[in-house]
């Protein structure tokens, strides 16, 4: 297990007025996120995302609270030092304040997180208010925001055109004004991502395909390593092709089964002889 000490807002504030980079991956397991723990990510988002990438879901929409719960209880076990953010699934924070507060609530008392996200600009400043009124750390999510990605047109870049872009700029400094922590950029062109990141005052910027202009970035780490088998978004860069590792492995072990040569004595477990005979005599 790591010894790093437990990753704090101020630390985090303290990153970015140094200029160092914050470092921030999806997460949804016990296996996974004990390797982020040991890589020292700093903060790891248990998304909503898991819809996709963990359930075989087309979108993130069906995704559940219990769900939610569920994942963040196990990454929480794995990783016990990072910031460890969870994701506000779908209709558990759009009907109202109340409801936000609740849900949010339930990451903090029942998973262990450090705090939430959910998605959305002003018109959500109501909600990030509440939450933050509760104790609770929020970021906000805006540029590609999945839960909407009917009403954005699908799943492609936000703010490209002056109009658009403005809306974006607009909505970071509402949330900015209504207490987020953090912003994440998804999907946003480089130079918007830069001018907001430039005028943020009391939050930092974390951009997902938005750049390198942010104060952090963040992948899916289903996308870094080839793990999702539908598409490979063109913003992810994959560090290590696991799938194909896995998969090859999985080949192998069909053919060593097949071909019996797999398992060797190294892989079972003997009886001493006396015991087997006795076991016959008992067998009569
Ligand atoms: O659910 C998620 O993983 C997210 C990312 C797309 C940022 O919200």
């Amino acid at each position: 297990m790591s010894d790093r000490k437990k990753v704090t807002l101020p630390a985090l504030f303290k990153k970015v007025a140094d200029g160092q980079p914050i470092t921030m991956l999806t997460c949804y397991d016990f296996p996974t996120a004990h390797f982020q723990e040991e890589a020292g990510i700093d903060m790891i988002l248990v998304g909503d995302s898991l819809g996709m990438t963990m359930l075989g879901y087309e979108t993130t929409l069906p995704v559940t609270m219990e769900d939610m719960i569920r994942h963040a209880q196990a990454v929480r076990r794995g990783a016990p030092t990072a910031w460890l953010i969870g994701d506000m699934p779908y209709m558990s924070y759009q009907p109202s304040v109340e409801t936000a507060i609740r849900s949010a609530g339930r990451f903090m008392a029942e998973a262990g997180c450090d705090a939430i996200k959910l998605e959305g600009g002003a018109e959500m400043a109501d909600r990030v208010a509440g939450i933050l009124a509760a104790g609770i750390p929020t970021m906000g999510h805006l540029g590609l925001t999945p839960q909407s990605a009917t009403a954005l047109g699908g799943f492609r870049v936000q703010g490209r055109g002056a109009r658009q872009a403005k809306k974006i700029v607009d909505d970071a400094k509402a949330l900015e004004k209504a207490g987020v922590y953090a912003i994440l950029l998804e999907m946003v062109p480089d130079r918007l991502c830069q001018l907001i990141t430039e005028r943020a005052k009391d939050c930092f910027i974390i951009s997902l395909g938005a750049g390198p202009h942010a104060h952090g970035q963040l992948l899916i780490y289903h996308d870094m390593f080839g793990l999702y088998p539908r598409f490979k978004p063109r913003m992810a860069k994959v560090f290590g092709d696991a799938g194909k590792v896995i998969l090859d492995g999985l080949k192998a072990y069909a053919r060593e089964v097949g071909e019996k040569a797999f398992p060797q004595p190294e892989n079972w477990f003997g009886m001493p002889d006396e015991e087997y005979e006795e076991l016959l005599r008992l067998l009569g």
